[in-house]
């Protein structure tokens, strides 16, 4: 009986993952067992702002060699996508956190799974976030680096569930303001699936006012 269910969930998925990596994603709906999840941004709005993004740094870095820190797994593809639009000298590094796990609210307590390799001493850190919701992560890392004593320290993130997020510092660049509704795609999972989508995802239970809170400027 658990092998068949478990067929039954891989068949639902892969058809659903077909469909919602095709043409034309605006009209399609990513089904993940009972849950439904919605087109909220699409490729093309995520790719104006990835560039938006990265010509900040190239304004506000010149010069200054900076090192751009993501934050494992969600930001792998926006750093991926930002950084080959950065045309100053800078590096890169990656450390992985989870406060997650399988749900989709945090655990409350922040996990370190990779550190960092490089060294922070002096430099001008950048930490590069797919999203920040309650805040914790980027409270725990800004402790956690400022300990390392860099010259400068600064957060970006893509998505950030503005209504959620409970930080008592500016987070310095900001993609989108999002509602409070659970996304996946572009690098954000559900249960460690949908990293892979193109196009950002909203769960369709999400209320209506939530997602029109999104802040396209
Ligand atoms: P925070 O510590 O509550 O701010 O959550 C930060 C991390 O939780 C993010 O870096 C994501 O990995 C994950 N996360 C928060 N909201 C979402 C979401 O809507 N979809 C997928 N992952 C999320
Ligand atoms: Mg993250």
């Amino acid at each position: 009986m658990a092998v068949f269910d478990e067929q039954m969930h891989a068949e639902t998925t892969r058809v659903a993952y077909e469909s919602a990596s095709d043409q034309s994603p605006s009209a399609q709906v990513v089904v993940d067992g009972d849950l439904r999840f919605v087109p909220l941004i699409l490729r093309e709005r995520i790719r104006q702002k990835v560039t938006e993004l990265a010509r900040i740094i190239n304004t506000e870095y010149e010069n200054l060699n900076p090192i751009l820190i993501g934050v494992l797994n969600g930001s792998f593809i926006f750093l991926a996508d930002l950084i080959r639009e950065v045309t100053i000298p800078c590096e890169m590094d990656f450390i992985k956190i989870s406060s997650y796990e399988k749900a989709m609210r945090s655990s409350g307590v922040v996990k370190i799974k990779k550190d960092f390799d490089c060294q922070v001493r002096g430099r001008h850190i950048l930490i590069v976030e797919d999203i920040v919701d309650s805040g914790l992560s980027i409270r725990y890392l800004k402790q956690k680096f400022l300990a390392e004593k860099p010259m400068s320290l600064k957060f970006m993130t893509l998505f950030l569930k503005s209504e959620n997020a409970e930080v008592d510092f500016p987070i310095d660049y900001v993609g989108f303001k999002i509602g409070s509704g659970f996304i996946i795609g572009y690098g954000l999972d559900h249960a460690q699936r949908w990293r892979n989508l193109k196009d950002v995802y909203v769960l369709s239970s999400a209320s209506a006012l939530d997602q029109k809170e999104i802040d396209l400027t």
